[in-house]
């Protein structure tokens, strides 16, 4: 995806982000959960769900793939006093993940780091995490490969994504949509390319139901989109490259709609 595209939709996200009022303060961008299993985790936050999980020591160095504007990693420094090193490939995302935890009086301070798992990842990790991120990657199993040589031997790696659930429903080309997401992953295919690259998979966890949008709630959202070809707002958002047509953006929230699961790897 054309990068000055993808920089401009980092930034009106973080508008969008900064000026809803419940998202104001921590800036996540993936889909808020409605109530997690309770036998699992106590709160309905994705952070604690993945803190908890991981259950990292304060001595640890955790990697968080595709870490946005730093919402996640600021929420391990905060609350199980970890290291993490944010990795994004937005110049926009980075800067302001870099301020947050600078306000934030973190210690130890996160680091946010502009760079791409579709490359090697620079440094040895005790743990990784990576939430509504691996569905950017262009090549998944040698991104798993970049991120399995990352992590030290018996550590683990957290994955919550969106996946394609081959129900006979067409998998859409995405990447004119959103966020350069050419077309989603099967939980399979995951599954195999990460097996390849020496990561094995521990728990599955099904949260679609937790992520769910109502069909009174995804009508209105679509119906919110404006026609392309009139007015100034749709203007505005088509010059964002958000969604060209309303089509698009039914398909973007239905594939959204299908599958939403949290996968625990560990490096063997
Ligand atoms: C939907 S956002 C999720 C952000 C964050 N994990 C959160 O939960 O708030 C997807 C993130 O993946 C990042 N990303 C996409 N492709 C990437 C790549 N090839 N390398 C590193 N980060 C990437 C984007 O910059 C963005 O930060």
């Amino acid at each position: 995806m054309d990068p000055n595209r993808y920089e401009r939709q980092a930034r009106f996200e973080y508008f969008r982000r900064r000026f809803r009022p419940k998202r104001s303060r921590d800036l996540a961008i993936h889909r808020r959960t409605v109530g997690l299993p309770r036998t699992r985790i106590p709160s309905d936050s994705l952070h604690e769900f993945v803190a908890r999980t991981l259950n990292p020591k304060s001595t640890e160095h955790l990697l968080d793939l595709g870490c946005g504007f730093g919402a996640a990693a600021r929420y391990m420094a905060r609350t199980r006093g970890v290291m993490v090193t944010g990795v994004t490939n937005s110049v926009t995302q980075c800067r302001i993940a870099h301020r947050e935890s600078a306000l934030d009086g973190l210690a130890p301070k996160p680091d946010f780091r502009l760079g791409s798992f579709d490359h090697e990842i620079e440094g040895v990790f005790t743990g990784a995490y990576a939430i509504e991120s691996l569905v950017h990657s262009s090549n998944l199993v040698a991104t798993l490969q970049h991120i399995a040589r990352a992590l030290i031997p018996n550590s683990c790696l957290l994955v919550v994504d969106d996946y394609w659930p081959n129900k006979g429903l067409e998998n859409p080309k995405l990447d004119t949509v959103a966020w350069g997401v050419h077309e989603f992953w099967s939980h399979n295919e995951i599954v195999v390319s990460a097996e390849s690259a020496g990561l094995i998979p521990e728990m599955v966890i099904d949260l679609s139901d937790n992520v769910k949008v109502s069909s009174k709630l995804l009508r209105g959202l679509v119906g919110a989109v404006p026609d392309p070809s009139v007015g100034a707002a749709s203007l505005f958002a088509t010059q964002l490259n958000f969604w060209k047509t309303q089509a698009q953006m039914h398909s973007m929230i239905e594939c959204r709609q299908q599958l939403y699961i949290a996968t625990l790897f560990r490096r063997i």
